[in-house]
């Protein structure tokens, strides 16, 4: 299978497995711990997680089934996030949802997330969202003391613009590895906003969150959808594919700034279909035909 180097030190698979929906998918710690065998052994190595997912559920139910096979965790690579601070029964003292990158939150938040995965180290830690209160002396600080102590191996950020990411990157000493954006035929604003761009420039690899739109472009409801699923369903008859989303797939694993989907499935075949796109190809005609049905009208 696969894989991508996002820092000398760091190869992740090229497709990712977000763990956020993991409460719907239902599973025992036995059947999640055969799902995460069944991904490793599918080529799908990295999981992306954040502290928040499941309203804070989602670690620790990931930690319980790594229990079971402790042996996993050399297999895989761990994607965590903080910065977040839902309002959450959990928290009752929280009088509104807001951001929170000060030093001291960061530590203390990776620590609970080491404790709820039940592992010593994350590879990477991602700075969840832009903060219109943010201090990147913070974040170096806190940075600086979790890769010492061995904690967090490498940092990225998500849904940053170039300048929030090239502010940031300034305090850190060494790249930051990722930005996690928005990407898929439904949401094409980081193609003309600069941000993928920047990534090029920059040699690094996006992730894409959301690859299906959240699995709207497989069922959809809206006109726009129902544009892009037409057009699917065009390029999927013209390479003799069924699957729509392995076209979807495809069709981000193609561009050249290196796209890495995160893809949000608890189904095993879903998966393998993921991983079998790494050997669809489109043309760039079929690529386009897609980026024009979403936008709904003709590139200038
Ligand atoms: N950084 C951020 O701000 C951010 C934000 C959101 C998400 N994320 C990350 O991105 C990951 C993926 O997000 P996502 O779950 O929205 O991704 P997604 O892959 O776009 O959507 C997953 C949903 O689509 C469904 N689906 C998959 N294949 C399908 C098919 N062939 N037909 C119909 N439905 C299908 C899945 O259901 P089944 O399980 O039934 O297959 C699941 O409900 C998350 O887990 C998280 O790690 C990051």
């Amino acid at each position: 299978m696969a894989t991508i180097k996002l820092a000398p030190q760091l190869e992740i698979s090229r497709i990712v497995l977000g763990i956020w929906r993991l409460m719907d998918w239902n599973m025992s710690d036995q059947e999640l711990l055969t799902y995460l065998k069944q991904s490793i052994d599918a080529g799908v190595t990295t999981f992306d997680h954040a502290d928040i997912y499941g309203d804070y559920e989602c670690e620790a139910a990931f930690g319980k089934a790594l229990q079971l096979d402790p042996s996993l965790r050399s297999q895989m690579q761990l994607i965590t996030k903080c910065g977040i601070k839902l309002k959450s029964a959990k928290f009752p003292e929280r009088q509104v949802k807001y951001y929170d990158y000060s030093k001291d939150y960061i530590i203390n938040q990776v620590e609970q997330s080491l404790a709820n995965l039940k592992t010593d180290y994350v590879d990477v830690l991602l700075l969840h969202r832009p903060s219109p209160f943010f201090n990147p002396m913070e974040v170096a600080s806190a940075f600086e003391d979790l890769k010492t102590s061995g904690k967090v191996n490498h940092l990225g950020v998500s849904n940053f613009t170039p300048i929030q990411f090239e502010s940031l990157q300034s305090y850190i000493n060494e790249p930051l590895v990722t930005n996690q954006i928005e990407i898929s035929p439904a949401q094409l604003e980081h193609f003309d906003n600069g941000n993928l761009d920047h990534l090029i420039e920059k040699r690094i690899s996006p992730m894409a969150w959301s690859p299906l739109a959240g699995g709207s472009l497989l069922n959809p409801q809206d006109e726009k959808s129902k544009r892009i699923h037409d057009a699917l369903k065009k390029v999927a008859n013209q390479i003799g594919e069924s699957d729509l989303s392995k076209v979807i797939y495809a069709w981000l694993l193609m561009h050249p700034s290196h796209i890495i989907p995160v893809i949000g499935t608890g189904k095993i075949n879903r998966l393998k279909t993921a991983v079998s796109a790494l050997d669809t190809q489109l043309n760039l005609e079929q690529w386009f035909e897609i980026y024009v049905a979403s936008l709904g009208e003709n590139i200038p």
